[in-house]
């Protein structure tokens, strides 16, 4: 984790009120004033704020490869949910970062850091996210365009932002998107008078669902892929 990222999460500090104070010499790290708000911060390294020593939030950070009708809830009495995968251990303060439709497959995020969640589900940070789309009729080049230029959804006054695409084959498309809207990429390929069978979320910023994770598995969140949300 990064300096800044480490001493916003552990003190009431924004991230860029503990930038500054990094680059005032406020922050000590294994004894010495440490002024680089990039710095690595090593799980064994003794940070301290105004001769604070702060103590490392054991947040947690997990993938997960969602499953067909689970849905993306932390309790349901008449549904399994994303939680009742994992271990009774690891499910104490998790929430899920970026939720799912009950029949749609694939990259799940849980964390207990609410600021972390935060940016990757917040539409002004605009963190993109990847489906693999597959669809009920072939995808026209007509439809592709919409797409790509913003297209009216139903009951919805704002057009979609462009949205980037990638022709995969006649029934299946890559689409990526930085907005959350209500059922979003459903509406939008059924804007284009289609009909999504079969919907996929491959990748949520740059991180990618681990091709080894069967459906149903997890795994912790490696650092770097817990610092690409920034
Ligand atoms: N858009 C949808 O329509 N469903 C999802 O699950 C995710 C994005």
């Amino acid at each position: 984790m990064r300096l800044d990222q480490f001493i916003a999460s552990t003190t009431p500090l924004s991230r860029k009120e503990a930038k500054r104070a990094i680059t005032r010499g406020r922050v000590i790290v294994n004894g010495r004033a440490c002024r680089q708000v990039s710095t690595h911060i090593s799980t064994d390294a003794r940070v301290a704020l105004d001769d604070h020593l702060l103590t490392l939030p054991g947040e947690r950070y997990l993938m997960l490869n969602k499953p067909e009708g689970v849905v993306s809830a932390t309790t349901d009495s008449d549904h399994p949910t994303a939680l009742d995968l994992l271990p009774t251990s690891l499910r104490h303060g998790l929430h899920i970062a970026g939720r799912l439709d009950a029949d749609t497959t694939g990259l799940l995020l849980l964390t207990s850091d609410g600021q972390w969640s935060h940016r990757v589900t917040s539409p002004r940070v605009k963190c993109p996210k990847t489906y693999r789309v597959t669809l009920c009729d072939p995808v026209t080049e007509g439809a592709l365009q919409q797409l790509r230029d913003g297209i009216e959804l139903r009951n919805d006054p704002k057009p979609t932002k462009p949205a980037e695409v990638r022709w995969l084959n006649d029934y299946e498309i890559e689409l990526t998107i930085a907005e959350g809207r209500y059922h979003q990429v459903k509406r939008m390929l059924a804007a284009t008078g289609n009909r999504v069978s079969a919907l996929h979320r491959s990748r949520i910023g740059t991180i990618e669902l681990d091709s080894t994770l069967a459906p149903g598995a997890f795994r912790e969140l490696t650092e770097a892929e817990i610092d690409s949300i920034a």
